[in-house]
């Protein structure tokens, strides 16, 4: 049983690989019956500025995993900055312990940093790793990815940044252009439901946005921007195994 949130598909992806029962994080937190038991349960999930998405902190926090084996798969782009030892520390919080943490270079889909189609021409050697992974998994493994000094200074730097932002930088991070034609694709694969279509155009409601992209990344017209500058407006990008619907069924609250 394999737990997975995901914007663009690389997690998805991910949790296909590891396990033929796959259940979307975006769904689940929703259920009241949270217990979940099986020899063996994943979480795999993208990292947002090196930790867990919050939706991904809530499931843990609130679901109770009667299992030999818990693990974490964290699916990052450039830099995971330490995301296994900080996501060891959250869990903590919540007092669930994993038995195995490992991290997997995919795709980076952050488009303020990233040009998709360089991005996307990189073999970062996915399928190599995943198949380690999966043999950790199979022979429960106990392991943390390592982290380094490096790894925290960069985690430190980025938390640095953060708070030399104003509050409300991220307020409204998205634009909806005229070229929208209020299909409502971004609604469907947001797992927050922060759109409405309104005179056939899509309206964010950023309120509970948590910038993972998917409504930017699916817009077939390309209708939304970022509010801030990207490195290539036209390049959008979903994992190349995962289709339009499968980012629909896994997020769409509506
Ligand atoms: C808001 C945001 C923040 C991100 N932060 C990081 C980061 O700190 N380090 C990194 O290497 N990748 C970062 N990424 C890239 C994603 O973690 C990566 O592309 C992930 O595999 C996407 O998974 P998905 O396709 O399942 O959504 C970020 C992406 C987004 C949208």
């Amino acid at each position: 049983m394999i737990f997975f949130f995901t914007a663009t598909g690389n997690s998805l992806y991910t949790a296909k690989q590891l396990d033929d029962e796959y259940f979307s994080i975006a769904q689940e937190i929703h259920k009241t019956n949270n217990k979940y038991t099986a020899d063996k349960i994943g979480i795999v999930c993208p990292i947002f500025g090196h930790e867990m998405p919050q939706p991904v902190k809530d499931f843990i926090k609130n679901a109770r995993f009667d299992t030999d084996y818990l693990y974490l798969i964290l699916t990052y782009g450039k830099r995971h900055g330490g995301a296994a030892e900080l996501a060891d520390i959250e869990a903590k919080k919540y007092g669930k312990t994993f038995d195995y943490i490992n991290v997997i270079e995919m795709v980076d889909n952050f488009l303020p940093a990233f040009d998709m189609n360089e991005e996307t021409a990189l073999d970062k050697k996915v399928d190599e790793h995943i198949s380690k992974i999966k043999t950790d998994i199979s022979q429960k493994k106990k392991m943390i990815s390592e982290v380094t000094q490096a790894d925290r200074d960069i985690h430190q730097m980025y938390l640095d940044r953060m708070a030399a932002m104003p509050p409300d930088a991220f307020k409204k991070i998205y634009r909806v252009t005229d070229d929208c034609i209020g299909c409502s694709i971004c609604n469907k694969v947001c797992p927050m439901n922060c759109f409405e279509i309104k005179n056939q155009r899509a309206e964010q409601n950023s309120q509970n946005c948590v910038m993972c992209m998917a409504c930017i990344h699916a817009c077939p017209k390309k209708a939304i921007q970022m509010n801030m500058p990207e490195k290539n407006p036209d390049a959008r990008y979903r994992n190349e195994n995962i289709g339009i619907m499968e980012i629909i069924n896994a997020n769409c609250q509506i």
